[in-house]
């Protein structure tokens, strides 16, 4: 039975991609902090739960054991993080590090992270410049993007085979920021309306979990030194999702499509790319990846993992509230309420 390992395996990604392994047969180890963490379908189909800080090398080495056949790392933000997991690399048949879009930059040096948004030409695809390498504060928007840079760098220099994947806006069950929830608790909090900047028009890729567990297991069987962007069949818009959830929640409510220069306030979405954020899916394609399905499609399942949770299911206890430094802004039911009666026929 071929052995997976992964690191940081309780979010979106570790999920979708330990119920995707198990499903084919494999066994599946999954690290973390909290075992509270691991949802207990994946515990029932045979997935471990591990105890291990990723700062903690011995602890680390201790849970990979032997080997496997494929170790993942979900949670690799900087050339130290990388510089670790190497002797873990060296004895893995094929290795995947998440990474991210926001390595891009466009002609003028702008990344997703910039206080200008960036301009591309087109789809980005993988020969896309990226911003340098760099050891700032992983954590702030500089830092974010050269941190992953430096610690791709380290692990393709391993000279073994690991593939680097660059998702764009991930969506799944288990989200530590599920963006979607921007509508999920509009249609929760029977919202009459939904207001959207610039017309609902921002397109910035979705990556859904499921899909980039798909082509983890394609990387699983051609093992590789590459870096695959990792994002959804489409790229919606702002306005096609908020749709998309409505649809699937059963729920209407009246559109207010913002003009650019309307009251900044409203209407604040995640999704609001001034140029589209697009990344073109070629490679993996060519690799043999098959995606699991659409945006619509795929993501019915983080859609569902949020009205569960808001009933007090899996994810009870870190649902944003209004008060949410990210989410409070984009559910600025005050603002909004005012305008409507302001607007009011
Ligand atoms: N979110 C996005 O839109 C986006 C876009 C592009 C790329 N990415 C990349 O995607 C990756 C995140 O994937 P994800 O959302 O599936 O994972 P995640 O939810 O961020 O993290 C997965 C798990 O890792 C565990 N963990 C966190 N810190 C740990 C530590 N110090 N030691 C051990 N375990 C730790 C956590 O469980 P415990 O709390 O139990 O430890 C957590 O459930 C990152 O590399 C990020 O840069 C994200």
């Amino acid at each position: 039975m071929p052995r997976a390992f992964i690191v940081g395996g309780t979010g979106p990604i570790g999920r979708a991609t330990t119920r995707r392994l198990l499903a084919a047969g494999w066994q599946v180890d999954i690290t973390g902090r909290n075992p509270a963490h691991l949802p207990a379908d994946i515990a029932a189909a045979g997935g471990k739960f591990v105890v291990a800080e990723r700062d903690d090398p011995d602890q680390l080495l201790a849970a990979f054991g032997d080997g496997a056949d494929l170790l993942v790392d979900c949670i690799c933000y900087t050339a130290n993080h990388a510089t670790r997991l190497l002797p873990l690399v060296r004895d893995a048949g094929s290795t995947v590090m998440i990474s991210s879009k926001a390595v891009y930059v466009d002609s003028d040096g702008n990344h997703s992270n910039s206080d200008t948004a960036p301009h591309f030409d087109g789809p980005i695809s993988e020969t896309q410049p990226t911003i340098a390498p760099g050891d700032a504060d992983y954590t702030t928007r500089e830092g974010y993007g050269a941190n992953k840079v430096a610690a791709e760098q380290v692990l393709l220099d391993s000279g073994r085979p690991v593939t680097v994947l660059r998702p764009s806006k991930i969506h799944g069950a288990g989200a530590a920021r599920p963006r979607e929830w921007v509508y999920v608790k509009r249609v929760l909090d029977r919202r009459p309306a939904v207001f959207l900047a610039h017309r609902g028009a921002g397109v910035d890729h979705p990556s859904a979990a499921a899909n980039i567990a798909a082509l983890i297991e394609v990387v699983a069987a051609t093992p590789g030194q590459r870096i695959l962007n990792s994002a959804d069949p489409d790229a919606p818009s702002a306005l096609e999702i908020s749709r998309t959830i409505a649809r699937q929640l059963d729920h209407v409510w009246d559109e207010v499509l913002l003009d650019d220069g309307a009251d900044e306030t409203l209407g604040r979405h995640p999704w609001d790319a001034p140029h589209p954020i697009v990344l073109d899916m070629t490679l993996a394609s060519d690799l043999g990846y098959r995606p699991v399905g659409d945006y619509a499609t795929t993501v019915a399942d983080e859609v569902e993992w949020l009205v569960s949770a808001a009933c007090g299911g899996d994810g009870a206890e870190s649902l944003p509230g209004l008060d949410d430094a990210f989410f409070g802004p984009l559910l600025d039911y005050t603002a909004e309420n005012s305008y409507l009666a302001t607007h009011a026929n």
